[in-house]
């Protein structure tokens, strides 16, 4: 088994973000996560992440319970479990190619890297990575003069220096127009696809779970309200997870703004995209 969650709870004071959930991942696959605002989606890949503790569970990762790791172990655990934010969190006045270079960072000096002597053969890989996205010929630029998209791809190039076994993306398209957004799950598949890594990607529209994902969560106040593949995750179904009322409408929770009948439909999905 490559994943077993087990009666994962995290409290905030006595509220549940994440309630009691399980779930299996035999091997490795593409996972979306999806449920409204508050559903606990980011809290759950936090805590895989570590960077919030759960209150009680276990996470086991090829049979070993990561959530009782303490120091260097944890942060080996980090750096195999890498985590992309809808925000990038590049730096932003910082060349691409050194935003890249800082997947690796723990694992390098801090002298050397301050005066940013990188070996010559992490700067082979980190711009071997960019190659492999598309987007060598902007290594030297500042991240901040790149397109989201583009922005976006540096953040999985930084994942991949890490050579990490699992990729975390909370709302990884959450900031980006319906074409980037697409590039950018293209390549999440991709790395999926090519290299085997497991991803887990919190999602933040229906069509884009169907599209690209194995098998999808849905959760709902902290539970896990849906299990299943893609065709299972019907209209209905669809309705149930989010908690929608009768005006709940599949538009509204769609990435492609064409397909949207009516104004107050597009702007809401604008409004979840911006
Ligand atoms: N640091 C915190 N302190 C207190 N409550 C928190 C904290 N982080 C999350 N929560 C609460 O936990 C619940 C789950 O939040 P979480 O961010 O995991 O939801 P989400 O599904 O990612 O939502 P969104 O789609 O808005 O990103 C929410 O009720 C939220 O208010
Ligand atoms: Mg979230």
């Amino acid at each position: 088994m490559l994943l077993q969650v087990r009666n994962v709870t995290r409290l905030f004071g006595t509220k549940a973000a994440v309630d009691n959930i399980s779930f299996d991942v035999a091997k490795s696959g593409f996972v979306g996560i999806i449920g409204r605002s508050g559903a606990g989606k980011s809290t759950f890949l936090r805590m895989m992440n570590r960077l919030t503790d759960a209150t009680g569970g276990e996470i086991a990762f090829e049979g070993r319970n990561i959530l009782t790791l303490q120091g260097a172990d944890k942060r080996a655990w980090q750096s195999q479990c890498a985590m992309i934010f809808q925000q990038f969190n590049l730096v932003p006045r910082m060349d691409v190619a050194s935003n890249v270079l800082h997947g690796i960072l723990n694992r390098r000096s801090t002298l050397s890297t301050m005066f940013s002597f990188w070996p010559d053969d992490d700067v082979l890989k980190a711009l071997a990575i960019l190659d492999r996205l598309g987007i060598a010929e902007q290594a030297t630029k500042r991240a901040e003069a790149l397109s989201g998209g583009q922005q976006q791809r540096v953040a999985i190039a930084r994942a991949l220096m890490q050579d990490p076994k699992v990729i975390l993306a909370d709302e990884p398209i959450a900031s980006l127009d319906p074409m980037n957004a697409q590039i950018v799950m293209d390549t999440l598949r991709r790395i999926h696809d090519e290299d085997r890594r497991l991803v887990i990607a919190n999602l933040h529209t229906l069509d884009t779970a169907r599209r690209y994902c194995d098998r999808v969560i849905g959760m709902r106040d902290g539970r896990i309200v849906f299990d299943g593949t893609p065709e299972q995750l019907t209209t209905g179904v669809a309705r149930d997870i989010y908690g929608a009322d009768a005006s709940f409408s599949e538009n509204a929770t769609s990435t492609s703004i064409e397909a949207l009948p009516s104004d107050a439909d597009a702007d809401y999905a604008r409004r979840m995209l911006a």
